[in-house]
């Protein structure tokens, strides 16, 4: 609790002001029974695909889309040999990881080219010399970046010209070369290449939407789903539904007005909103950083610009920095029940120990501004969930983070309905009991779903499988949250696992009185 003094009468209205929040917060009614407002302040298209349909030019290559490319002269595909580090070549008769490469979007047209080994394709010498290689590792050069040219019958054939005015050619299997100056499309054409997407590794996060849109549309974009996705009859609705909070994912730039490109400002003003909707609906607020610079885990929630995750040591301090940013804003805010340092960190690309540096510091800066929200560490994705228990004992008021999916892994992959129920009061049910403990942190289901692998499965079997989850990660110590609240979907008479607000409109999941 904190302490004021005051003593002079008309210093009254701010001490109300500043204690009275204190007060409230203190009375956090636990369990929380909320859900996540995902896509909503980090875009995740598989829950919206009409957010992209706007993109102007080359929609089909965003950040992070995979390619390999096929000399139509040679029959053979590009490489970096040894997946990175030396020379580009043209003699690989079949393509797999070294043979990929992630685009980063430059502008409509122009791309740089990431190799396996994350280099960048360019020109030998920063440019001087016109042999291709791999070995750049900044991503500002200029001799990295190459012009797409589409063919207008057939897309996917293209041709690269080169930051030297020339363009990409593969004159043999094992010289690739910034030299040509010849046109058409011919199959004997060696600056000719078949590209195929690899459209199964689309990436549809706030980096490719962004930057996506460029500049000039992003902002207006972006405002506009802000304030159309969530509003405030959506409190009212969950509110009036038997939920008790909301976990909201935010991303690292939220802290700035004017985020670095293509990010762009203003979902602050959004979050402010919703927590002025959750008090007056009598609602909790759990602030989840989803996305933190460098990416935590390389999926698209986390706003990877590719793929890879390079979150780690030297991004401690930033995001620490971006924690005591929300700490500061709403500490005092009487709906905050809750600040989550990172959502899904994954193992073993973030390392335990720089993980639990993070937590400690990203621990004291919600502690300077509060000592009664709760701090909410991630487990780690892919690791004993019980790795992080001995050290989050020594902290107050923290809580665990579990995710249950009964999708992903090859577990779940050909089970019917009631062995995925039969799951959760078994296997859930025990897994959470080996994380409750008294004197350990509190537990939380921070993301579970009624979507699964089950086909065909009825009504009754959603019911029953709803059910068992309420009634199992009803036991977790600081509550649970479903993923997600909405997904926009074309067709409204699909069942819609992914959307609490259809499940329960529908009468799939009944949470008054759960
Ligand atoms: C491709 O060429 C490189 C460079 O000469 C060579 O090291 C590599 O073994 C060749 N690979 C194949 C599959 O021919």
């Amino acid at each position: 609790m904190a302490k004021c003094n005051c003593y002079i009468t008309l210093l009254l209205p701010f001490y109300l002001l500043s204690c009275a929040p204190f007060l409230s917060l203190a009375q956090i009614n636990l369990p929380l029974k909320a859900v996540n407002l995902g896509n909503w302040l980090i875009a995740e298209g598989w829950l919206q695909p009409s957010l992209f349909d706007e993109i102007p030019v080359n929609k089909d290559l965003l950040d992070g889309t995979q390619v390999q490319l096929l000399s139509t002269k040679l029959n053979k595909y590009l490489s970096p040999e040894n997946g990175g580090g030396a020379i580009v070549v043209a003699n690989r008769s079949s393509a797999s990881g070294w043979e990929t490469f992630r685009l980063w979007r430059i502008t409509e047209s122009s791309f740089k080219l990431r190799v396996f080994n994350k280099q960048f394709v360019g020109l030998e010498n920063q440019g001087q010399g016109n042999t291709i290689v791999a070995v750049s590792t900044n991503p500002e050069g200029d001799s990295e970046t190459f012009e797409i040219l589409r063919n207008s019958d057939d897309p996917n054939r293209v041709r690269f010209k080169t930051s030297n005015g020339h363009f990409l050619q593969a004159q043999t299997e094992t010289v690739v070369t910034a030299d040509y100056d010849g046109s058409g499309w011919e199959d004997d054409n060696p600056s000719v290449f078949q590209m195929k997407i690899l459209n199964d590794k689309y990436l549809k996060g706030e980096f490719q939407l962004t930057n996506g849109y460029g500049p000039d549309k992003a902002p207006q974009v972006m405002q506009n789903h802000w304030n159309t996705y969530i509003t405030e009859e959506d409190f009212s609705f969950m509110s009036n539904n038997g939920l008790n909070a909301v976990r909201i994912p935010v991303g690292w730039w939220i802290k700035s007005d004017t985020p670095p490109k293509p990010y762009v400002g203003g979902s602050l003003q959004a979050l402010d909103n919703a927590f002025t909707w959750a008090e007056k609906y009598g609602m909790k607020v759990i602030v989840d950083l989803h996305a933190v610079q460098g990416s935590q885990n390389g999926y698209e929630h986390s706003s990877t610009r590719d793929g890879y995750l390079e979150w780690g040591e030297s991004n401690v301090q930033e995001t620490v920095d971006v924690i005591d940013f929300l700490a500061s804003r709403y500490a005092k805010n009487p709906s905050l029940a809750a600040i989550e340092l990172m959502n899904e960190p994954l193992a073993p690309g973030v390392n335990l120990d720089t993980l639990k540096k993070f937590y400690s510091a990203g621990y004291d800066a919600v502690r300077k501004y509060t000592s009664t929200a709760y701090v909410i560490f991630s487990n780690r994705l892919s690791a004993d969930a019980t790795e992080l228990l001995s050290f989050a004992s020594a902290f107050d008021r923290v809580v665990i983070d579990v995710h249950y999916y009964n999708l992903y892994t090859d577990l779940f992959t050909n089970m019917n309905a009631q062995q995925n129920i039969d799951y959760i009061y078994n296997q859930r049910s025990s897994d959470l009991g080996t994380l409750n403990s008294d004197n350990g942190p509190l537990t939380f289901v921070g993301e579970w779903t009624c979507a699964w692998n089950a086909n065909g499965a009825s009504m009754q079997d959603y019911q029953n499988f709803a059910k068992a989850q309420v009634d199992v990660y009803g036991r977790a110590t600081f509550g649970w949250a479903y993923w997600s609240y909405k997904r926009a979907e074309s067709n409204p008479d699909t069942q819609n696992p992914w959307s609490l607000r259809w499940m329960i409109e529908n009468n799939y999941i009944n949470l008054k009185g759960a």
